[in-house]
């Protein structure tokens, strides 16, 4: 009971002003604005954008929630106010205080009738203007690009899919579970391992994936996952390869091939209707056309490998039974069907080593790849995993892995192991797909990427 009293006397005289000042809720926001309709209000941020009239300034203001314009009237303000609204340079960091006004037309819905504007750093020369620049200029100077309206939008729709994702499996009993980084092996191929040394131990490599510490958690806890950032050294240069990326991995012991399909359509349905909900006004900014994106729903198509093969062949392509698919084989798979495909039992050669093999047919793995609609492919790789320790052996001697780093591993089938699935979701697959983007490099703040690690 005592505290009740405490804390608001505390708050106001023994924490010093600057500190009340920095209280989140303190501060107003652009997203805020309908609070404080017909009264005088601060607010810092950015300058936009601006716009000359004779007599009247407009100042686009934006803080990261939003957009604001402010007007400035000759007669209502100073003249020192009204030469710094003409003097001050895009990017310029200011403090406006106005009436707030409601305005329809307006962005937002709300305008201010601006009488001060204080400046807390001029800027001049803002290197990204409205006209057009190339992309290398822009990625080279991507740690100022991220101020432009698509790309918040973007920054936003990321962080509103993570959350889903958090939800989804939160929601669903899984209990979170970070792996490693620098991992003793391989888990997805040793083509694509990035290499560090490692004190007196040798060297160490960075994660592919959190898959097989994954699979401890679930004989652990039963429903993981496991959400970290990922790196693949790969060579390709294509519109849908980082060499950092984030992935999302669930692991459910007890669950199949079939178990895990399941799962993978509820989850990819939550996500997708959890953001078409929640993020239209940011969508609408990337002039994103949703009408693909509303049919991600159960359930969706499960094909085998053997019948992916089938539309490649009835389309005319060249494609030789046994490959894997590449982003043009998916593309043309993908097109067969009005949402994502789950395409199902991959030829064992082209997939990794601890996928269990199908009974029914020993040169099938019981793998799943999730195909996205409209030409953005694989977002999600799965497998039912090897549970038989012998089978498990022979594999790692076929894949020429080294046995000691794995003995871990393979302990989780000497001591109680049980057939178990997951699979990896792709967060910058996912987000260019739902966002609609041409390429991966937008959909992450500061993308890694064969030929770019700056900024
Ligand atoms: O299919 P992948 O390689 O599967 C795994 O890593 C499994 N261990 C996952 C599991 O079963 N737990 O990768 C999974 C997903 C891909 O479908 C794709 O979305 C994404 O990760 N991905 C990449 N995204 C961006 N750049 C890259 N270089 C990627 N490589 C894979
Ligand atoms: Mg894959």
């Amino acid at each position: 009971m005592e505290y009740s009293f405490i804390i608001p006397a505390f708050r106001n005289s023994i924490i010093p002003k600057v500190c009340q000042d920095n209280l989140l809720m303190q501060k107003i926001t652009i997203s805020d604005l309908g609070k404080y309709v017909g009264q005088e209000i601060s607010l810092q941020g950015w300058l936009y954008n601006k716009r000359s009239g004779g007599k009247i300034k407009f100042l686009v203001l934006r803080d990261g929630t939003g957009y604001l314009q402010c007007v400035y009237f000759k007669g209502n303000v100073t003249e020192d106010i009204f030469e710094t609204a003409d003097r001050i340079g895009q990017e310029t960091s200011i403090e406006v205080t106005g009436k707030v006004k409601a305005e329809p037309r307006a962005p937002g819905g709300y305008e201010l009738d601006a009488t001060g504007l204080k400046v807390i750093s001029e800027a001049h020369d803002y290197p990204i203007t409205p006209k057009d620049h190339g992309i290398e200029f822009l990625m080279d100077h991507r740690h100022l690009w991220l101020r432009s309206s698509r790309q918040v939008a973007i920054l936003k729709i990321r962080h509103r899919i993570v959350k889903a994702i958090r939800d989804f499996f939160d929601g669903n009993g899984f209990t979170l579970m970070d792996a490693p980084i620098l991992t003793p092996n391989a888990v997805e191929g040793t083509s694509t391992l990035f290499e560090t040394p490692y004190f007196d131990l040798g060297k160490a490599y960075l994660t592919q994936s959190g898959q097989l510490y994954g699979e401890a958690g679930a004989m652990a806890l039963g429903k993981i996952y496991t959400f970290g950032p990922t790196f693949r050294a790969e060579k390709s240069k294509t519109r849908r390869h980082l060499t950092e990326f984030w992935m999302i991995e669930p692991e459910v012991a007890f669950n199949d091939l079939n178990d895990n399909m399941d799962l993978a359509e509820e989850f990819l349905e939550y996500v997708v209707q959890t953001v078409l909900k929640e993020m239209e006004e940011e969508l609408k900014v990337l002039e994103r056309d949703t009408t693909k994106l509303k049919n991600v729903k159960k359930p969706l198509p499960r094909i085998t490998y053997d019948e992916a093969v089938g539309i490649l062949k009835k389309s005319g392509s060249q494609f030789e039974y046994g490959n894997d698919f590449g982003g043009g084989d998916e593309t043309i798979i993908s097109e067969q069907f009005d949402r994502p495909v789950m395409v199902h039992r991959y030829p064992a050669a082209v997939k990794a080593f601890y996928m269990k093999r199908d009974p029914g047919n020993e040169n099938l793995a019981l793998a799943v790849d999730v195909l996205a609609p409209e030409g953005y492919g694989e977002i999600i790789g799965g497998s039912q995993r090897e549970d038989d320790l012998n089978k498990l052996l022979e594999r790692i001697k076929e894949h020429n892995l080294p046995q000691e780093a794995f003995e871990w591993y393979l302990d989780l089938r000497r001591y109680g192991s049980v057939p178990h699935s997951g699979f990896g979701l792709g967060l910058e697959r996912t987000v260019g797909w739902i966002c609609g983007l041409e390429h991966v490099r937008e959909t992450i703040p500061f993308p890694r990427m064969i030929y770019r690690n700056t900024p």
